[in-house]
C-alpha cells in the first residue's frame, strides 16, 4: 500500500519514479518496516485485529471469503504466511487448527508478533530467500506482505513453488494495479487518472543521499497473470473485494469514497501444479 512519507528524525525524502533492483528494494523495505512498524501497528492494529485474517483495507475477511479452501479443511495444514506483519492472519488460520509459520523481513513487525503472542514459529527472512525444505508447505499466503515491495516477483513465486507441495494453493493481495494510474489520496483527488497504468516505473521515496528509503513496485493485471503462470501456477480465481457498507474507515488512500467506484486491492488465488 503507498505510504505516506513519514520523517521522524530526518529530513523528509523525496517521492519519485525511478528504477529500484532487489537489493535496494529489500533494504528499503527492512529499513521502513523497522521503522514504522510501531506507528503501522498502533494506527491499523484494532482494524486488523490480534487474530483474524484481513485480506487488505476494504476488510474482505478469509473466514468469510474461504480464499484458502473451506477453513474446516485448514486443519493440520502446513501454512506459510509472507510478509506476515504482526501474524494476525497467522493467529487465526492457528485458531483454525492449521500449523501457521509466519515469516517477515522486519525484525520490528516480528516483535510485535511476539508482543500480541499466541506461540507461533516466526521467521526473519526475505521472501525472496526462504529458509526452508522443498515441499514444506500445503498453503502459502500474503496479504499485501512482499509482492507490492519486491523488484523480482519471479524470484518470490519460484521459492513459494519450491516450498509448497504439489496441489498447494498460494494466495496473496496486492494494491490493485489500476490504483497507480490515480493519485494515492482518500478524497476526490484520488479519483483523476493522473499517471499511465502502463507505467512499471518503481514508486520510490528516497533520502538526501538518493538511497531509497521506501519503495512499491507495479504490475498490470497483466504483467501478474504472467507472473503466476510462467511460475507454475495456475490462477484459479481473481477477488477484486468490492467495499462493504459497514466499513467506513479510511487507509492510507483507501477509502469508501474510492472503494465504491473503483477497486483498491486485488487478489490472486493460484494452485502450485
Ligand atoms: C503491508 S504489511 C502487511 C503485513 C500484514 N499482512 C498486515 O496486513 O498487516 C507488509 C509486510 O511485508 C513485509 N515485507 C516487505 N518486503 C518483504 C520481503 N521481501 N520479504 C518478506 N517480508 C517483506 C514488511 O516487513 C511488512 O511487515
Amino acid at each position: 500500500m503507498i505510504q505516506h512519507i513519514d520523517h521522524i528524525d530526518s529530513p523528509e525524502p523525496e517521492a519519485t519514479r525511478r528504477d529500484a533492483g532487489n537489493t535496494e528494494s529489500s533494504r528499503a523495505s527492512r529499513g521502513w518496516w523497522d521503522r514504522n512498524a510501531d506507528e503501522y501497528q498502533s494506527e491499523h492494529g484494532a482494524f486488523l485485529g490480534d487474530d483474524r485474517f484481513v485480506w487488505g483495507p476494504e476488510g474482505l475477511d478469509e473466514a468469510e471469503a474461504g480464499l484458502l479452501g473451506p477453513a474446516e479443511s485448514l486443519k493440520g495444514q502446513d501454512v506459510l504466511e509472507i510478509g506476515a506483519g504482526a501474524a494476525q492472519c497467522s493467529r487465526w488460520l492457528a485458531a483454525q487448527g492449521a500449523r501457521p509459520v509466519a515469516l517477515d523481513l522486519s525484525h520490528r513487525q516480528l516483535q510485535h508478533a511476539l508482543r500480541i503472542g499466541g506461540g507461533l514459529p516466526l521467521v526473519e527472512a526475505d521472501a525472496a530467500a526462504l529458509p526452508f525444505a522443498d515441499e514444506s508447505f500445503d498453503l502459502a499466503c500474503s496479504a499485501y506482505g512482499a509482492v507490492p515491495f519486491v523488484a523480482d516477483p519471479a524470484t518470490v513465486f519460484a521459492e513459494v513453488r519450491r516450498v509448497l507441495r504439489p496441489g498447494g494453493r498460494w494466495v496473496f493481495s496486492v494494491t490493485h494495479p489500476i490504483r497507480w494510474a490515480f493519485p494515492d489520496e482518500p478524497g476526490p483527488e484520488g479519483l483523476s487518472v493522473a499517471a499511465s497504468y502502463f507505467d512499471r516505473t518503481p514508486y520510490v521515496e528516497q533520502d538526501e543521499r538518493g538511497r531509497a528509503v521506501y519503495v512499491e513496485h507495479h504490475r498490470t493485471i497483466g504483467d501478474r497473470v504472467r507472473d503466476v503462470v510462467a511460475g507454475g501456477f495456475r490462477l484459479l480465481d481473481l477477488v477484486e473485494p468490492e467495499w462493504p457498507a459497514w466499513n467506513s474507515q479510511e487507509w492510507g488512500g483507501w477509502s469508501p469514497l474510492r472503494g465504491n467506484l473503483i477497486p483498491g486491492t486485488a487478489i490472486f488465488v493460484c494452485v502450485r501444479d
